[in-house]
Parts: C-alpha cells; sequence; structure tokens
C-alpha cells in the first residue's frame, strides 16, 4: 500500500486513481514547495536550437495564431515579440537528468502509461489558447505565475466545442470557463483527457512543465498490432479448389473462392503473449528523432569487469518495460535467464542498479543479457 504523497496533496497513490485518475481535476497547491526550475529560459531555448529537439512556438499577431516547429536559432527568437508567445519543448527527459528525476516522482502511474516531461516558457499573456488534450497531464508550475482556465463538462452543461477557423493548431473558439486558478511555484493541476483547458501566463518569465501520460487511441493500436502481426504471423496452408465449379464469366470472383479465403483469413488469431509482446515492443519503441550516441567500445570480458564495480544507467533517451518475466528496451526484447530477472526488474523500475543489486554469480549472464544494449548505447556505465 503506497503512502499518502504531498505531492499529490496529501492522498495516497490508491486514492488518487480511484478518485482523480482519468475522471476529474485536482489542484494540488504546493505538491512541490520550492521546486525551482531545472532550466532557466535561455537553456531552454539553447534545447530548442539542438538539430533533435520537438520544439514549437505558438504565437499571436494581430488577433492571428502562429505556429513554429524547432529546430530553431537565435533569429527566431530575436525577431519574437515582448509578449503573447510561447516556447514549448517535448522530451526534455530524454535531455536533463533533472528532468528524468523529476518524472521518477511520478512513477505511481505505471511507465507504460508515460509519455514525456514538455517544459513551456512564456512571457506575459503567452499561451497555446484554449484546446483539449488526449492525454491525462500534471501541470506543474515553475517560476513565474500562470491562470488556468478548465471547462469541467462534469461541472456544467456544456454546448459542443468548436475550434477557431484556419488556426495552424486546434484552439476552441466558444470556450466557456467554470473554474480558475493562478498556479505559483511549486503548485500543480492535475488534467485527465478531454477537459478543455487554457492556461496563459500572468507574469514574465513564465515556465511551465507538463508531464503527460499517453493514452493511445484504438486505431492506432490496431494499425500498429496488425503490423507486429504482419512480422509474427507464420500460417500453414494454401488456397486449394480441388471443388472448382464452371463459371459463366471467367472474370467473376465466385462466393466459392471468398468463402473459401475468409476461412482461411479466420486461422489469423492471437492470444495474451502476443499482445504482450506486441506492447514491450510497441510502448519502448523509441521515436522517430531519437538517436542513440555511441559509447565506447568494451569488449564482452571488459563490460563484465566493469559492471561488476560500476553502476548500470538506462540512458536517459531509454525506456524499458517488462510483463511476466519478459524485458524489452527500446522496442527490443532482451534474452535473460531466470536468475538476473529480479535486477531486470529494478532496472526496469528505477533505470538503474548497483553492483551491490547484484549476486556475483549473476554478473556473467547480467553481462550477456545487456552487453549488447550498451553498445547500442541503450545504457550507460557510471
Ligand atoms: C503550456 O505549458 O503552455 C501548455 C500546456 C498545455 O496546455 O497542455
Ligand atoms: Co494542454
Amino acid at each position: 500500500m503506497l503512502k499518502p504523497l504531498s505531492l499529490l496533496g496529501g492522498i495516497s497513490p490508491a486514492q488518487f486513481l480511484a478518485e482523480y485518475w482519468h475522471k476529474k481535476p485536482l489542484l494540488i497547491k504546493q505538491a512541490l514547495p520550492n521546486f525551482g526550475d531545472m532550466l532557466t529560459p535561455n537553456e531552454l531555448a539553447g534545447l530548442a536550437c539542438e538539430d533533435d529537439a520537438q520544439a514549437r512556438i505558438v504565437s499571436q499577431k494581430n488577433g492571428q495564431w502562429q505556429l513554429q516547429h524547432g529546430p530553431f536559432d537565435d533569429r527566431t527568437f530575436a525577431k519574437l515579440p515582448k509578449t503573447d508567445w510561447t516556447l514549448l519543448v517535448q522530451g526534455v527527459n530524454q535531455l536533463l537528468p533533472e528532468a528524468a528525476d523529476l518524472l521518477a516522482q511520478f512513477s505511481f502511474i505505471p511507465h507504460a502509461r508515460l509519455d514525456d516531461l514538455m517544459v513551456s516558457y512564456a512571457p506575459i499573456g503567452g499561451g497555446v489558447g484554449a484546446h483539449v488534450d488526449s492525454y491525462d497531464v500534471f501541470l506543474l508550475q515553475g517560476s513565474g505565475k500562470r491562470n488556468w482556465k478548465i471547462q469541467n463538462p462534469n461541472i456544467a452543461i456544456c454546448k459542443p466545442l468548436s475550434m477557431v477557423e484556419n488556426a495552424p493548431l486546434k484552439i476552441i473558439s466558444n470556450f466557456e470557463a467554470t473554474d480558475e486558478w493562478t498556479l505559483e511555484a511549486g503548485d500543480m493541476l492535475y488534467l485527465p483527457p478531454h477537459i478543455a483547458h487554457w492556461g496563459v501566463a500572468e507574469t514574465d518569465d513564465c515556465m511551465t512543465y507538463s508531464i503527460g501520460f499517453r493514452a493511445p487511441k484504438t486505431q492506432e493500436l490496431a494499425h500498429e498490432f496488425l503490423g507486429y502481426l504482419q512480422d509474427n504471423l507464420q500460417l500453414n496452408g494454401q488456397y486449394a479448389d480441388p471443388d472448382l465449379q464452371p463459371q459463366t464469366h471467367p472474370a467473376e470472383i465466385s462466393a466459392a473462392m471468398v468463402k473459401k479465403v475468409q476461412s482461411m483469413l479466420q486461422k489469423i488469431s492471437w492470444d495474451d503473449s502476443h499482445v504482450a509482446d506486441f506492447l514491450g515492443k510497441y510502448l519502448t519503441e523509441p521515436k522517430l528523432h531519437i538517436v542513440f550516441d555511441a559509447p565506447k567500445k568494451l569488449s564482452f570480458d571488459a563490460f563484465l569487469k566493469r559492471i561488476s564495480t560500476a553502476a548500470i544507467l538506462l540512458d536517459l533517451k531509454s525506456q524499458m518495460l517488462f510483463f511476466k518475466a519478459h524485458f524489452y528496451l527500446n522496442g527490443e526484447r532482451l534474452i535473460a535467464t531466470t536468475n538476473i530477472e529480479p535486477v531486470l526488474k529494478k532496472l526496469a523500475d528505477t533505470r538503474q542498479l548497483s553492483s551491490a543489486d547484484c549476486k556475483p554469480q549473476t554478473f556473467n549472464d547480467l553481462a550477456t543479457t545487456l552487453h549488447g544494449a550498451y553498445l547500442a548505447g541503450y545504457i550507460t556505465l557510471e
């Protein structure tokens, strides 16, 4: 049983999940007292200039919304007005260890649901307009103040939402606030998916940290799973028609042929183990822009020697999950012996292992499982 968390305003993760998660908003004053920004506005702008940055600038000019995609350069920032714009950088947890540590505080939600940490910077008046997200999100305020308005369908019977026409992003034109709060450093607002919300910087240097949890769409899961089946399915048999009948139109696809193919296709089947294997690979698959840096080459023997004293850390860009005794790292299944399952679970849960976590007699098996991951840059040694 997990204890009450001050991060959740003194309620336990179990109570949060039962009453709020995916159900209703929760404002938590001083969820993280003394929360200091982990990066300055200039450092955030620096990240937005890197080649692999997923950065956007949303601004308003003469009442018209504008959207620019990064990577940016100094000239982009120099041209921005004094107010009414915002810079948003996704995946900051993959770039900064402090951001990954912040995400670790949200481990009461399974890692399989986590998407990333987005950090925004805005001068006064900046924001992305009223919108809905398909994500659960914790909006944690860093420096400055942000005013949040939400349109809570649990409180008011709201009209169907309509969107601003010809805007480069989906902005609600008939937003009607039902609740409003001003968040200061360390305050946090949890929003379930599909609650319309609108955050506007009330001060300059407003930094907001969005811890987002993805909820994949059925269509997306089905599309990806069909791709998985295509790669993994092996069906026996071949079309056969010893009972072929003469037909009036040789060009006609006969009903008999349709029936036979229908029964052949019904051999496509799957069970929980296929779905779990698909999820393990799909949910840990790095996003397209992610590139892992090659480490200093180490032979198997040298790697084995190092892990008997060094700590093993998942690279910031790595994602590791498991299902029963099946381990997945960055879209690949790890081959592991039973004796190292507990330490691999610890590595997946906490993203790190110290040599003291491992029994000396397991180092060889651990090295066998992780040497390839080390050479791929998926794990690092410290
Ligand atoms: C922001 O940080 O400005 C936007 C966050 C959001 O509304 O999802
Ligand atoms: Co949002």
